[in-house]
């Protein structure tokens, strides 16, 4: 069964998109895992990042696409999910990104958000308003080795269908006042959401990002955030880099991660992210 690892802060431009995407990449290139990316973000960046605006249109207005598996759960006499049709095979702009698929999100789940809470119960999916992407995906989730979740910056029904399946989530933050300061409450909320559906869902760890290093705020963050938070901290540190931001446009295409992601020692962060992980759970495994 695959591990699955979503990916979570309340605050936007912390770089969750960005270190999914990236980890993700990682993990089929360096460490040859066949990965599965749902992209539950209403906003859509990580979608746009592995399949292009193109290419999500013509899915969104076929309705290929996640808001369609939660309109369905909302609307299921009217409305049908196609997992084949959503689920997009081989995506990423790097060419040396062979096991990546991607189910692709929609900004049309910002209009269902709110209705999510108010699923009539009984139908197919709709027993439970957490459990509609589980089992929706049941039937593949088989196949892949790791499954790695972009989340909208809140704990709402939608990210709650990501914990629902989850293994293990990672907190990426810029080790700002704003961006830590929800921290505490992500890890509380989190530990009674698996008590409440009876399992673990493990703190794997905060991911620093967008880190500069003359910066006495950054510097007093980082500080803080390994002596007075309940996490561990990954040894991965994301510097400040322009070439990451320039990684979102998918419109480049690279032969190789590194050619993507930089020279400034950026594969090297992710490769030390994923490490941490994979070694994690090959070594429970055992
Ligand atoms: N290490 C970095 N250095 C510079 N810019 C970054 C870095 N990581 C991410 N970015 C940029 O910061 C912005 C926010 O990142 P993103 O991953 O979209 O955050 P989130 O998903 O949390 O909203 C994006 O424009 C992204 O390209
Ligand atoms: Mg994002």
């Amino acid at each position: 069964m695959a591990i699955v690892i979503p990916v979570i802060n309340l605050k936007g431009g912390v770089a969750k998109t960005t270190t999914s995407v990236g980890l993700a990449e990682m993990l089929t290139t360096e460490f040859k895992k066949k990965v599965l990316f749902i992209d539950l973000d209403p906003q859509t960046n990580a979608t746009t990042m592995l399949i292009g605006e193109h290419r999500w249109k013509d899915l969104n207005d076929e309705g290929y696409t996640l808001a369609r598996l939660f309109e369905s759960a909302l609307w299921p006499d009217e409305l049908q999910f196609d997992l084949k049709r959503t689920l997009q095979r081989n995506v990423s702009n790097i060419l040396a990104v062979l096991n990546l698929d991607l189910i692709p999100s929609s900004l049309d789940l910002i209009n269902i958000q709110d209705d999510l809470t108010r699923i009539p119960r009984g139908k197919f999916y709709s027993n439970n308003p957490y459990d509609i992407l589980r089992k929706a995906i049941q039937p593949i989730m088989n196949e892949y080795d790791y499954i790695i979740i972009d989340c909208p910056p809140n704990l709402g029904v939608i990210t709650l269908n990501g914990l629902r399946i989850a293994n293990g989530y990672i907190i990426p933050t810029i080790p700002d006042v704003l961006s830590t300061y929800g921290i505490p409450q992500i890890i509380n909320r989190v530990n009674d959401f698996a008590w409440e559906i009876g399992s673990s869902i493990e703190t794997l760890g905060i991911v620093i990002t967008k880190f500069r290093e003359n910066s006495n705020v950054h510097n007093t963050n980082l500080t803080r955030l390994k002596s007075m938070i309940d996490a561990p901290l990954f040894s991965a540190i994301f510097k400040d880099n322009n070439q990451m931001a320039s990684a979102a446009d998918f419109t480049m295409e690279y032969a190789t991660f590194r050619q993507k992601w930089g020279y400034g020692g950026q594969f090297e962060s992710f490769y030390s992210l994923a490490k941490e992980v994979v070694e994690k759970y090959e070594r429970t495994e055992n």
